[in-house]
C-alpha cells in the first residue's frame, strides 16, 4: 500500500512504502508525544511526556496550563525521539501532526512543530485526525487490514465505526451525552478518587463483586450510547449509604460491569448485522481490564480481535504516525487549521 506525497517547499515527490520512516507529533490533550514509525507498523522510537502530575492538583486538565506545558516540553521530546531512533531529519520520509479534535491551544503547539519540521527538511506534511490515530494504534506490530468494526472509547468519544477501507469509514453509533472515559472520571471523582480516575476505578473494580448492584443500561438507538443516567444512578447509590461503610469496590465493579456489558452488546449487534469478522478496540479506555476481557472473548465466537498494547491505547504519537501512513482522509496542507470538535 504505497502513497505518493509532495513536499511543501520544492514540491518534490516522496513515495511512502514499507521502509519509510514517519515522524509524528501528538499534543491534543495532556500528553506531549513524538514518535518515529517505519512502514506504519514498526515503532522505532516512542517518547511521551505526561502532564498528569501538573493537572492532578486541579482534578482535571486546565487547557491554558496544558498548552504552556506542551510549549515547554515539545523541543525536548522531539530531540529525545531523534536520539532514541538514532536518525536525523533527512532520514525521515514525512512529518505528521494531530490536527484535531482536541484542545486548540495544545494542538497548535504540536501541529506547528510538525509543519516546521516538514518545511525545514523539505519533506511532506501529513495532518492527522486524532480519532483515526486511536484506530491506527491497532496497525502497530500487527497485520490488521480493513474491513473491521471499531469500538473507540476515550475521554472525549464513544463510537462504533465501520471501517471499510483506508479511505472509507462511517460512524454507525455514538454517545448522546458522556463519553465512557468521561463517565469513568466523573464516577471516580464522586467516590473520591483523584484524577485521572478511570484507571484507579478499574483497579478497585477488579477487587469487587460485579453483581452486587444492578445499574441501569440506557435505552437509546441501536448502536448509540448514553452514560449520564448511569452516573446519576451511581451517585444515588453512594448517597443511599449515608456515608456509612460505602462498599466502594462493589460499586466500582457493578459500574464496570454495566458499562462493559453495554459496550459488548452493541459491538456484537454491529458485527452480526454487518457480517464483519474483525473487531478492533481503541482509545484510552481500551486499557480497561474488563472491557478488554469482554471484547477479547469474542475470539471464542470466531472473530479476529485487536486491541493495542497499553502504551498505545492512551495518547501517543506512534498511533499518529501509523494513521498518517495508512488512512487517506488526512489534512496534508500547510494551511490546515486545528479544530476542537469532531
Ligand atoms: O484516549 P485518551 O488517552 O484521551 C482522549 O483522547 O480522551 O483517553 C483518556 C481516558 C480518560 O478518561 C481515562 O480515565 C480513561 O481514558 N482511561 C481508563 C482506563 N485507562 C484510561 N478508563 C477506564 N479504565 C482504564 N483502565
Ligand atoms: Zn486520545
Amino acid at each position: 500500500m504505497d502513497k505518493i506525497k509532495k513536499t511543501l517547499l520544492s514540491g518534490k515527490t516522496v513515495k511512502l512504502d514499507k521502509n519509510s520512516l514517519i515522524m509524528a507529533i501528538e499534543s491534543s490533550c495532556d500528553e506531549t508525544a513524538c514518535a518515529v514509525v517505519k512502514g506504519g507498523r514498526e515503532v522505532i522510537a516512542n517518547v511521551v511526556a505526561s502532564q498528569i502530575k501538573v493537572h492532578e492538583e486541579y482534578g482535571g486538565v486546565i487547557p491554558e496550563i496544558a498548552a504552556r506545558e506542551h510549549l515547554e516540553a515539545i523541543n525536548i521530546v522531539i530531540d529525545e525521539t531523534f536520539k532514541q531512533a538514532g536518525i536525523k531529519g533527512d532520514d525521515i520520509s514525512a512529518f505528521a501532526g494531530t490536527v484535531g479534535p482536541g484542545l486548540v491551544g495544545c494542538l497548535l503547539v504540536g501541529l506547528n512543530a510538525a509543519k516546521t519540521l516538514a518545511l525545514a527538511y523539505d519533506k511532506p506534511f501529513i495532518g492527522v485526525n486524532h480519532l483515526n490515530a486511536h484506530l491506527a494504534a491497532n496497525f502497530i506490530d500487527t497485520t490488521l487490514e480493513p474491513p473491521f468494526i471499531a469500538l473507540l472509547v476515550s475521554g472525549g468519544h464513544t463510537q462504533i465505526i465501520k471501517v471499510d477501507s483506508y479511505s472509507d469509514m462511517e460512524i454507525i453509533g455514538e454517545t448522546i451525552d458522556d463519553a465512557v472515559g468521561e463517565a469513568y472520571d466523573k464516577v471516580a471523582r464522586l467516590i473520591g478518587l483523584p484524577y485521572p480516575g478511570g484507571p484507579k476505578l478499574d483497579k478497585l473494580a477488579q477487587e469487587g463483586n460485579p453483581h452486587s448492584f444492578k445499574l441501569p443500561q440506557a435505552k437509546v438507538g441501536k448502536y448509540d450510547f448514553s452514560f449520564s443516567g448511569l452516573k446519576t444512578a451511581v451517585l444515588r447509590l453512594v448517597k443511599s449509604f449515608d456515608g456509612k461503610d460505602v462498599p466502594i469496590k462493589d460499586i466500582c465493579a457493578s459500574f464496570q460491569e454495566c458499562v462493559s456489558e453495554t459496550l459488548l452488546r452493541k459491538v456484537k449487534a454491529a458485527l452480526e448485522e454487518t457480517g464483519c469478522r474483525q473487531v478492533v478496540l481503541a482509545g484510552g479506555v481500551a486499557a480497561n481490564s474488563e472491557i478488554r476481557r469482554k471484547i477479547f472473548n469474542l475470539k471464542n465466537e470466531g472473530y479476529d480481535v485487536y486491541a493495542p498494547i497499553m502504551k498505545y491505547c492512551t495518547d501517543n504519537a506512534s498511533m499518529v504516525a501509523a494513521s498518517a501512513f495508512f488512512f487517506n482522509n488526512t489534512f496534508d496542507n500547510i494551511d490546515v487549521e486545528v479544530f476542537s470538535r469532531a
